[in-house]
């Protein structure tokens, strides 16, 4: 699996944390920046990991601010990206299997980095359930269109 990350200067050092859990997984990383603590615009690296998911230049993106929010917030902005704010074991299983996502948000300022990286691992591991939350998925395409 081919994988994109990103992060403000809030999410960075939780950034770096995954970015090694994913490589030592064997993963391919992209990482879309920042690459320090200095002060950025979440915003700019939101929307060049939601680009890497929506132009299938990746399969999966993950984004790190302080609260998740903002980084939410721009991903969804682009098509075919489905991007969720997780804060616990059973949001990041349901973002999955109900929701199948593709780009997961968490907050640095709101997780401490062990369930951050146990959230990334959930995430992974987690198959989509289909069926019936196909469905819903439709309904989001449709009705925003
Ligand atoms: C940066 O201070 C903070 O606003 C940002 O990391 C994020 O939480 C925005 O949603």
């Amino acid at each position: 699996m081919k994988i994109a990350i990103g992060s403000d200067h809030a999410g960075f050092p939780l950034k770096e944390k995954i970015k090694d859990l994913l490589t030592q997984k064997g993963l391919e990383v992209i990482d879309k920046g920042c690459y320090n603590t200095d002060s950025v615009h979440y915003p700019e690296f939101g929307a060049a990991v939601a680009k890497a998911v929506a132009d299938c230049e990746v399969s999966r993106g993950i984004l790190v601010c302080g609260t998740g929010i903002g980084m939410s917030m721009i991903a969804n902005r682009f098509h075919g990206v489905r991007a969720t704010l997780c804060h616990n074991e059973f949001t990041a299983t349901a973002a999955r299997e109900h929701n199948d996502s593709n780009l997961l948000c968490l907050g640095a300022r709101v997780l401490d980095e062990a369930l951050a990286l146990k959230l990334v691992e959930i995430w992974l591991a987690t198959e989509y359930a289909g069926g019936r939350h196909q469905t819903r998925l439709d309904l989001i395409e449709e009705l925003s269109k």
